[in-house]
């Protein structure tokens, strides 16, 4: 199998690591590494060749002689057109609404596991991206916060008085928003939270957070399969009534709420940004899906009447190592599963593929994602039958 070098701007990760070279080669699998692929995240192509990799270069990449791709991000059109019929890429493949990365992979009859749509189950967990790459965002997202605010995080007492703790608001509760708090609650501030779903509460109140119950009105976001679903306008339109009042009292931010496939909730408005302290800082994780917070730009820092509104996107990049460590054993995890004695063993009946094979056999298998609305859209993906569907625009 082939891992690429990432071409995507800002990215330091990458797909294998030594460790995985060595552990999936006790399965029979070889990895062909790109020269200089692990560089940025600290992997030399020393050590690549030490656990009994290959390693190619940059302009004779094998594109057409490998059975499969391991990356972070899709490879260009122009590398997924030379890859031979029924090889498989795996990646955080961006599948909503991708249509044009579909068609060519249907064209191909590449097999593909977007990793955005592994569900969220127990046997899963191993191979959980989203879950090893939030929880490295919330991570840092506490230490940027904390870094560009105006005032110690822990309570202190010194000589000349004591110094509180920094009163830290967390939003939304998952996998990025609990190791916020347990950051967060490590540097010593007053941690509060607001989460949907109030099967949540105890695992905030583990890691020492305060739990905001969610407001009391009938019309509750249901939740499935470990996620919210999205909630009305009415609930959220209450909840930012709720969140007014910590805000004001708040020094860091941490906006994590979000709904899968869906623009992020919005829970802080313009209004609710006058009323906080000049000083404090916001750090929106849901930036790249609309932003949990009015104002906050991808990539950016931009300064609100003195609050700092960070737009942190591409957080695990910026942790590469460890983030390519964790990324690395969960696909080496999810290959082990599927490598079969002869090829790929890619039964799309199996709960872990159901959600995740994104094509197989020159057909889209969730139609359901690439074009939502779209009449094939309707069925569930257990349902979708073998057409190559979505793909014709
Ligand atoms: P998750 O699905 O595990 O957690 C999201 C949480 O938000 C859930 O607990 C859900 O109940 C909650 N939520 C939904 N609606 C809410 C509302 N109205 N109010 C309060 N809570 C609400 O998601 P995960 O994996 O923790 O990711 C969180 C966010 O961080 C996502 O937007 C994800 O795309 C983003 N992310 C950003 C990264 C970056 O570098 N900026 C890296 C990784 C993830």
């Amino acid at each position: 199998m082939l891992v690429p070098r990432e071409q995507a701007s800002g990215e330091r990760r990458v797909a294998a690591t030594p460790e995985t070279v060595r552990r999936l080669h006790t399965h029979g699998i070889q990895l062909q590494i790109e020269e200089g692929a692990g560089l940025a995240s600290g992997y030399l192509d020393a050590d690549y060749c030490d656990a009994g990799a290959d390693l190619v270069a940059s302009d004779r990449l094998p594109w057409d002689g490998v059975d499969g791709v391991l990356c972070l991000h899709p490879p260009a059109p122009a590398a997924l057109q030379q890859l031979r019929s029924g090889a498989l890429l795996v990646g955080l493949l961006a599948p909503y609404g991708a249509h044009d990365l579909v068609q060519i992979l249907c064209e191909r009859r590449t097999a593909s596991l977007a990793l955005e749509l592994l569900p969220r189950i127990s046997r899963a967990q191993s191979m959980d991206v989203l879950s090893s790459q939030a929880n490295i965002a919330g991570y840092k997202a506490v230490l940027l916060a904390a870094s560009a605010l105006d005032r110690y995080v822990p309570m202190l007492m010194t000589a000349a008085g004591t110094i509180q703790p920094a009163r830290v608001l967390v939003l939304g509760a998952g996998v990025a928003g609990l190791q916020a708090v347990a950051t967060a609650r490590r540097l010593g501030g007053v941690v509060y939270v607001s989460d949907v779903r109030p099967a949540v509460k105890e695992q905030v109140e583990s890691l020492g957070g305060r739990f905001l119950d969610p407001p009391e009105i009938a019309e509750k976001p249901a939740e499935a399969g470990g996620y919210a679903k999205e909630a009305s306008e009415a609930f959220l339109a209450a909840q930012r009534q709720q969140l007014a009042e910590q805000l004001a009292l708040a020094d860091m931010v941490i906006c994590t709420a979000q709904v899968p496939g869906k623009a992020a909730p919005r829970l802080i408005s313009e209004a609710m940004l006058d009323g906080m302290r000049p000083g404090s800082v916001v750090v929106d994780l849901a930036v790249a899906q609309g932003g949990n917070c009015f104002g906050t730009v991808p990539g950016e820092t931009v300064e609100r009447n003195g609050v700092l509104l960070i737009g942190a996107d591409a957080l695990p990049a910026s942790v590469p190592n460890h983030a390519s460590a964790l990324y690395a054993r969960n696909i080496a995890a999810l290959v082990e599963h599927i490598k079969g004695e002869e090829g790929w063993n890619l039964d799309p009946a199996d709960p872990i593929l159901e959600g995740c094979l994104l094509t197989h056999e020159g057909a889209c298998r969730r139609p359901d994602v690439v074009d939502p609305g779209g009449q094939a859209s309707r069925q569930r993906p257990s349902e979708a039958n073998s057409q190559p569907v979505g793909v014709n625009r």
